[in-house]
């Protein structure tokens, strides 16, 4: 068998594997912000700002409401949808732009006064430091990169789930490779939070720098 094939047939792309996921449910994720970008953003002046891998819109939604112009980008047309309808419902249509990339081969144009990056997490090939790497070259100066991922596997993940790298806060920095003249390090940690829809607790990896 070749590398790129399972079993059970050819192995989707990583669009077919989102539209698919996303596609199995009228709705995967809460539809509430990312509790991190809510502590890391809440305080800060809306300006523009990119979410990457926006899924259903939660964090998009959000953002809008609270004054930023929002250029929300997933891999998933069907995510897209959902996260215009999902601004439609909140009056904030006007301040969510929806594009379809997939990151590894192309992003939005412009700088940002925010780039945030939510579980940006895929099983299927996604090439995550390169295109962190891209998100930061797209903060505007004086604006905020944010990584927010997984801390560490949990136990009612599947197996190929269970096989997606999550860095550690330090690794994702030195992955950046960003010249520490040119940003600050305002947070790199773990940090516990309440898993609402499986219970229990979860750690997630909360990195926030500013570009000087
Ligand atoms: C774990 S979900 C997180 C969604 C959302 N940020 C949140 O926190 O609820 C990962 C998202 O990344 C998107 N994604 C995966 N690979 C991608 C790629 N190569 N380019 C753009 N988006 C991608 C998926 O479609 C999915 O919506």
């Amino acid at each position: 068998m070749s590398e790129d094939t399972h079993a059970a047939g050819p192995r989707p792309t990583g669009r077919e594997y989102w539209e698919d996921r996303y596609r199995e449910s009228e709705r995967i994720w809460s539809g509430e912000p990312n509790a991190a970008l809510v502590a890391e953003v809440g305080g800060v002046q809306p300006g523009t700002a990119l979410d990457l891998g926006c899924g259903e819109g939660g964090d998009a939604v959000w953002l809008a409401r609270r004054g930023w112009r929002v250029t929300a980008v997933d891999i998933s047309e069907v995510a897209l949808q959902r996260a215009r309808d999902g601004a439609a419902r909140s009056g904030v249509a006007d301040r969510v732009d929806t594009r379809r990339h997939d990151l590894a081969e192309s992003f939005p144009q412009g700088s940002f006064d925010l780039v945030s990056a939510c579980f940006l997490h895929s099983r299927e090939d996604m090439p995550r430091e390169r295109i962190l790497r891209t998100a930061a070259s797209r903060v505007a100066p004086g604006g905020l990169l944010l990584v927010v991922g997984h801390a560490g596997h949990a136990h009612w993940e599947q197996e190929a789930e269970q096989q997606v790298a999550l860095p550690t806060p330090p690794q994702v920095l030195e992955a950046l490779h960003l010249p520490q003249q040119e940003w600050q390090v305002q947070r790199a940690e773990e940090r516990e939070r309440e898993h609402a829809s499986a219970g229990g607790h979860h750690a997630d990896s909360v990195v926030k720098l500013r570009r000087r």
